[in-house]
């Protein structure tokens, strides 16, 4: 079932729930971050910059509650620095299990000369450091989510009552993911949360069913957030060179809203393009909501 755009999304459902948010110590899962925990929700942050971590920690903090939100200085690249992150996270939330994961951390492309000709005609080994940020750290972050979410709701948490449980993974992927792509490796990286996205909201993978203590069976629901260009760090760090200044550019508020509307559906397995409103407009064939178009449900064409 396509998603009503125009309906408030329930909010209520964060009040509680913990998220582990990768990458937000900076741009969009900063701004997740923000909005969640202004919504009730408890956020870890897991990112290597642990300056700009400690400081959206602290706005957390102040948005609601000391002992609330916490900052873990993490590789996503690493496992080792994953399950750290995994089980701090754990650990330290409330009902000592996790209801929302963003696979969020990212880069630009690391080698952009990858496939230019080279003067000099010298074989030199490429720089894959975007595939392993943007897809094996991705894979990481997804294989423990459906670890975390499939732990025993803790005794007499009033908020894992009730079966299915629901639980979020969002991932976060590109216009590049689709077939907007100007640079080669992160459309790889990109197209590669795609297809993990398209797997993982087939029904086996959706629904874990215990038969035996129906009790337990948990609900996963695997969403996918395509924006467009957002003025953040990557933009202008990782470069899209090619970006001419005065280009127009999706607000960040939008994509916030975009993720939270596919973090609170209740159905799960949707995929949302997050673009400028006069891209939105003529690829959202009118079913836009400002910059947000809906592009693929549980049997959408994506
Ligand atoms: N901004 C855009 O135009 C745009 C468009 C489409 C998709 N995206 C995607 O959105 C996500 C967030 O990017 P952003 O725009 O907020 O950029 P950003 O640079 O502001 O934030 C990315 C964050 O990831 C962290 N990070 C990078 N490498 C890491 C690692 N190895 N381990 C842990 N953390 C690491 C950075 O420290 C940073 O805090 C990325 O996956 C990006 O590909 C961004």
């Amino acid at each position: 079932m396509s998603m009503n755009l125009n309906a408030e999304p329930e909010w209520n459902w964060l009040q509680g729930r913990t998220a582990l948010i990768t990458g937000a110590a900076n741009g969009l899962g900063r701004g997740m971050a923000r909005k969640w925990a202004e919504s009730g929700a408890y956020v870890v942050i897991g990112d290597m910059d642990e300056t700009a971590g400690r400081i959206v920690l602290e706005e957390l903090r102040r948005i609601s509650g000391k002992d609330k939100h916490h900052f873990v200085k993490t590789d996503v690249t690493s496992w080792e620095s994953q399950v750290a992150l995994f089980k701090e996270a754990m650990e330290k939330s409330p009902g000592k299990h996790l209801d929302v994961v963003v696979a969020n951390a990212g880069i630009g492309e690391s080698d952009p000369e990858m496939f230019l000709p080279q003067a000099d005609l010298k074989l030199r080994k490429p720089n894959v450091k975007t595939i392993d940020i943007d897809l094996t750290g991705v894979i990481y972050t997804a294989h423990l989510a459906y670890w975390a979410f499939a732990q025993p709701a803790p005794k007499g948490d009033s908020l894992s009552s009730g079966s299915p449980r629901h639980h979020s993974l969002l991932l976060i992927g590109s216009m590049a993911s689709l077939k907007y792509s100007i640079e080669p490796m992160y459309a790889a990286a990109k197209h590669g949360v795609l297809g993990l996205f398209r797997t993982l909201r087939r029904p086996h993978y959706f629904l874990k069913f215990d038969r035996n203590n129906p009790e337990s069976s948990i609900k996963i629901k695997p969403g996918l957030l395509c924006p467009y260009f957002v003025d953040t760090n990557i933009i202008k760090k990782d470069g899209v060179k090619a970006l001419p200044d005065d280009v127009e550019l999706t607000k960040i508020e939008e994509v916030v809203e975009a993720a939270s509307r596919i973090v609170l559906d209740k159905e799960g397995g949707k995929a949302m393009m997050v673009l400028t409103h006069s891209m939105a407009k003529v690829m959202g064939k009118g079913k836009n909501k400002g910059g947000i178009v809906e592009i693929g449900g549980l049997s959408g064409k994506l």
